[in-house]
């Protein structure tokens, strides 16, 4: 039989993409051929087609593997995907939401999950969708005064505005758990609280310079992405939260560090007991250690999962290596791979990465809020 022409535009993306899924997967060629016949088939009628569950599954799991910025990416195939597109309420959402972080936090045992919602419709073009403003599920509200002062996370001020505007209300600590904000396509934005009780925090404690723990600093177990979008096949999924557990720096290195978000070096530093007039001195890097020190600790004494960065560079490489054997070249971007601690003591630093871009991949995506 001749072959007949695929004019659809998404074919291309939809074929490259289930022909890899399938080869991956060890489906035989007949299964592969039936499968592209009704993804024509669907796309010529529908303008566009729908995932199976292994699809889906899959998909996500390469979207994780094709992820550059991601030095974790050894995980990649434990993954645990929720299928959530039949999702058509609020309500439904916010439970969808509520089970990721239950499930993904595991009591402190963190595991990698993505919950997807229903993907973006055929006739959609302006890409509105599902959408989660939050960017991410768990994360700290950041507040302005009058004076210019700010208290909390000041990496979440406007999106701490957003959720004001909406009617929510924190206590006005620097550490109030913002609500979850989304919308479902076509519709208006809701605003749920998370419940206290499915919210693991840690308390960082430094093991030996007590008069930190004075401070009252915590991080959230879980870093759950969800402003991003997931392009699987030509369908783009605009609501696909998920999570791993943290590498330490992110949080000890950046998130307590950075004079743009809580600024804790000279803290940290007045607690070690440090002469801070000087850079010569290296007090900011003396005190940097410390709090990653306090960091990793923290979380290891609470018994919720975190890796440092050395033992996840290490565990990088065996993911470079895996890919190899698959005759697959890992890609990766060299300024987010390295450590912002010690860089060079791993080998990320001594390596170069091809940063080409495939598909599946997780991509940024216009701001929620129209
Ligand atoms: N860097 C972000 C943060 O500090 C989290 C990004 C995702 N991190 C992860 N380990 N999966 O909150």
């Amino acid at each position: 039989m001749k072959h007949v022409l695929h004019p659809h535009p998404q074919y291309r993306d939809a074929s490259e993409f289930i022909t890899l899924c399938y080869r991956e997967l060890g489906k035989s060629e007949v299964e592969l051929d039936m499968r592209l016949a009704s993804v024509r088939e669907q796309l010529a009628s529908t303008g566009t087609y729908e995932h199976t569950v292994d699809e889906l599954t899959h998909g996500a799991k390469l979207a994780w593997r094709n992820s550059n910025k991601c030095i974790g990416r050894l995980f990649w195939d434990t993954l645990s995907v929720v299928d959530a597109r039949g999702v058509q309420t609020e309500a439904d959402m916010a439970e969808a939401l509520f089970s990721h972080i239950e499930s993904a936090t595991g009591g402190g045992v963190i595991r990698p999950f993505i919950t997807v919602f229903a993907p973006l419709a055929a006739n959609d073009t302006a890409a509105r969708g599902n959408r989660i403003w939050n960017h991410q599920l768990i994360r700290y509200a950041g507040y302005e005064s009058e004076d210019g002062s700010i208290i909390g996370d000041p990496a979440s001020l406007a999106f701490t505005r957003v959720c004001l505007e909406l009617g929510w209300r924190g206590e006005g600590t620097p550490f109030d758990v913002l609500p979850l904000v989304f919308n479902l396509a076509g519709r208006e934005p809701v605003w749920f609280d998370i419940p206290k009780s499915l919210l693991l925090e840690v308390q960082i404690r430094h093991p030996e310079y007590p008069a930190f723990d004075e401070l009252g600093i915590k991080w959230y177990a879980v870093p759950i992405v969800s402003d991003m979008g997931l392009e699987i096949g030509g369908i783009h999924y605009p609501a696909a939260p998920f999570n791993g557990w943290y590498m330490g720096t992110e949080i000890g290195a950046r998130n307590l560090a950075d004079e743009r978000r809580y600024g804790l070096l000279p803290a940290m530093a007045h607690a070690m007991g440090l002469e801070t007039a000087r850079d010569f001195t290296l007090w900011k890097d003396r005190a940097l250690v410390e709090l990653n020190v306090a960091v990793l600790d923290s979380y290891r004494k609470s018994g919720v999962t975190i890796v440092d960065h050395h033992t996840a560079a290490q565990q990088f490489g065996r993911f470079e290596k895996n890919e190899r054997s698959s005759g697959r070249e890992a890609t990766g971007r060299w300024s987010w791979l390295v450590p912002p601690l010690s860089p060079a003591t791993t080998p990320i630093f001594h390596n170069r990465y091809k940063d080409d871009e495939r598909s599946p991949r997780f991509y940024y995506q216009n701001d929620a809020k129209p």
